[in-house]
Parts: structure tokens; sequence; C-alpha cells
């Protein structure tokens, strides 16, 4: 339960380098289990939700040497390699790596059951065992189903053309995995193109995948072979907060290096450059089949924009520090079509609102968004992070602006998914 104080800075400068992409962490680490042979990861995210999976595959009979550093080397043992886990499934407070899991679990001829904490046993399941079940697996769980703990019995896998009614990575992700298993070709359809980290490292991976707008489709019982390595880039989402921090910090002049910029997580770099922001991408290349890039933002005074429609699953993660960004700048700005937000790991339109408001800035809540009126000034408050990292990491940034002291209760959340952030926060603004 610690405490994270923050005072006013006066710039954030240097150069800085970030932990490694929590999605393509999660999805590095499933994927090399099942392929044939050793894959090094490079990058990989020693935060407690990419920790949990990892060992959660662990717990299913697979090597991994390294854990808990950042590069681990992963013995991959096929497609039919994993074995019947003896405890408890534990994926803590992510999302993330119990759906994928579950997709992956629904495609194995054994029985597992899957746990997380107080907050991912609040999240919604059936968007992922209500189709799992269409495909033949066997999964019961609280509510019916609806909610975690899930027992599943996998095997005997069908094939599945499912229409998604929400633009959901994970859920794509879970179906595609289970559609490894499956005789068949198996298509998931969604109403925006959610992130795309899955069928890249599947093609990293050997394994075909075709796209054809927002459908994608993956022939059942292709192998997954191993690479060697596979490095991965920083994560923009981690990125966010220094880019903000440093777009609304006078004096800023701020360079992330080796970013991954996927298109189909670049939202906030578009909503920023809106706002009025000074991004520049340099370097750019390519890293295991990701768009990478060093980041360079410098200070400048932002102007308020409207955040909605195809946008919003590109920058899903990123609205609670696009909503601080709102708060420093010129005019209203409206953030829509993004009730996704109410069943993350808190409902960060309320938390936002709520933590925003402690700090004098005026918020306007809808069901699916909110309306920020902007302000030249906030007021240094004590935050609660409402047990959601990216909560935390918000108000400590919007406390790097703001006359006086911030201090943000209960930040340890900030571990799930930025392990060293209070280390870089002070080291950048104290150059
Ligand atoms: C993720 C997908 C997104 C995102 C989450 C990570 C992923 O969730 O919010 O932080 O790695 O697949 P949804 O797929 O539920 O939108």
């Amino acid at each position: 339960m610690s405490d994270l104080v923050v005072r006013r800075s006066n710039g954030l400068r240097g150069t800085m380098m970030l932990p490694g992409d929590k999605s393509i962490s999660h999805r590095s680490v499933l994927f090399a289990a099942i392929a044939d042979g050793d894959t090094v990861i490079n990058g990989f995210l020693t935060g407690e939700d990419t920790m949990n999976t990892a060992k959660a595959v662990v717990m299913m009979g697979i090597g991994a040497e390294g854990l808990g550093t950042d590069r681990i080397v992963v013995n991959g043992k096929g497609l039919d390699g994993l074995s019947e886990p003896a405890g408890v499934l534990d994926l803590g407070n992510s999302g993330t790596g119990m759906r994928l899991m579950a997709g992956l679990l629904a495609g194995q001829d054994f029985f597992s059951v899957l746990t997380g904490d107080q907050y991912l046993r609040k999240r919604p399941m059936a968007r992922i065992v209500d189709p799992l079940r269409q495909m033949g697996a066997i999964i019961d769980g609280r509510s019916g189903g609806k909610l975690a703990p899930l027992a599943i019995r996998g095997g005997r896998i069908r094939a599945i053309d499912y229409t998604s009614p929400v633009a959901s990575a994970q859920v794509k992700s879970a179906l595609l995995l289970a559609g490894l298993y499956a005789d068949g070709e198996t298509s998931v359809s969604e109403p925006f193109k959610s992130r795309d980290h899955t069928e890249r490292l599947f093609r990293f991976f050997g394994v075909e995948v075709q796209e054809s707008g927002r459908r994608v489709t993956v022939r059942g019982r292709q192998r997954l072979r191993a690479k060697g390595s596979l490095d991965i880039p920083a994560d923009l989402s981690s990125a966010a907060f220094f880019m903000v921090a440093a777009s609304i910090v006078p004096g800023s002049d701020l360079t992330i290096r080796n970013v991954g910029v996927n298109p189909t997580r670049t939202g906030l770099i578009d909503v920023l450059t809106a706002m009025g922001a000074d991004i520049t991408l340099m370097n750019s290349r390519e890293q295991a089949g990701e768009p990478v890039a060093d980041i360079r933002v410098k200070h400048k005074k932002l102007r308020a924009v409207e955040i909605a429609g195809n946008v919003i699953p590109r920058a899903i993660d990123e609205i609670p520090i696009l909503s601080v960004a709102a708060s420093y700048a010129e005019g209203k700005t409206v953030i829509r079509d993004a009730a996704e937000l109410r069943v993350k790991e808190s409902d960060r339109i309320a938390a936002m609102a709520a933590e925003l408001r402690r700090m004098g800035v005026t918020v306007t809540e809808f069901p699916d968004g909110m309306e920020i009126a902007g302000r030249d000034e906030l007021n240094g408050a004590v935050c609660e992070s409402h047990g959601d990292h990216r909560v935390a990491m918000s108000m400590a940034v919007a406390g790097l602006a703001a006359r006086g002291e911030t201090v943000v209760r209960d930040a340890s959340w900030i571990g799930t998914s930025f392990p060293g952030f209070e280390r870089l926060l002070h080291e950048s603004t104290m150059v």
C-alpha cells in the first residue's frame, strides 16, 4: 500500500529506455511455449501481469530460464506439448492473461482452472466464454461462466466464424489461439480493428494468417516454429505517461528510445498531435514484425479536441492519461464511444473523473466518456489509484504540473505493468 509523492517539475529532459510491451510480452511467452524449439525473448516485461502469464505456462510443464529478468528463454514443446497443471492458474490483475490463456486452454485435452485478483474476478468473461463454448470447449465459472474463476475442459475444438460485438484484441486472440487446435478455418470479425499483435506474432512463428478488412482467419493445426530470438519493443502505453508529462511540463525535451508504434496502437500520438503537441518520430524501423521508432516530445501548450469513433480502440489504454492532457489543454475536450473503459482494471471513466475533480478540474461524465474543461494549472491533491496502474500513473503525471504536492495512494499497482516507473519519473524530472 505504498504512496507516491510528486511535486511540480521544471521539465523532463534526456533520453530514456522503457520496459517491454505488455501485450507482446504476454503473447511471446504463450506462443513460444507451443512452438517447436527454444525462443530467447529479449525485452520481456517483468511486470506482475506478464510474470503471471509466464508462471502459468511453467505450471503446464514448459521450461523458462531467466524468469524475473527481461531476457527469458522459453523451451517450446510444440502445439500439443502442454500438460495438465497441478494447481489453479492465477493471472492476477490481467484481463489479457486470463482471456488469452482461456483461448489456449480451450484447445487442450485437459482440465484447468483460471482465477485472478479481486478486480479481475469482476471483469466480463462471457465475451470469450460464449464463443469458446460454441467451439466445443466445456467451460464453467461463476454466474454461469460470466465471471472468473473459470474451469475449462478443452480439446476437440471446432472451427468457428465469429462476429464479435466488441472491438477486442483479447477476444480475437483467444479465438485465434483456440482456432489453432481446430480442424478447418476459424475467423473473427470485429466492429473496429483492434490491436493486431497476435496476427503479427503468429506470422513471426510461421503461422499463416489471412486478413480481409476487419476479418481475420487462421487455419487450424499449423505448427509454430521457434525463430531463435525475439526482441520486444518498449511499450507505447508506458511511454504515453512520459509523452504527456513532457507535453504539459514547461521546459521539457524528452526522447524515448525503441518504442513500438504499431498503427493499431498509435491513437495516442494522433490525438496528442491534433491537440498541438510537439512530437517527432525518428529512426523508424521494424523488429519481430512490429514497427518501432524513437520518440521525441517537447513541451507545447495543448488545445482541446474531440476523441471518438475509430481512434478509441487505437487509444483505449491511453484515455486516462489523455484525460490528464485534456485537463491542461485550452478548451473543453469531449471523449465519446469509450464505454469499454468501464470494464477495464477499474471503471476508468468514473475513476479519472473523481480524481481529476480532486485537483480542481470540471469533468462531466457520460455513459461512454466524459467532457473535461482544461485549466492552466491544477491543484496538487491526495488521489486514489482505484487499484488501477494506469489511473495511478496518470495522477502522478497530473501532479508534475500542479501547484503544491500530489500524493497517489496505493500506488503499488503500477508494478502490474510498469516496474521502475517511479525511478524513471524522478530521473527524467531531475536531469
Ligand atoms: C490488450 C487488449 C485491450 C487492452 C489491454 C491489452 C491485449 O483490451 O485494453 O490493455 O493485449 O490484447 P481489449 O482487447 O479487451 O480491448
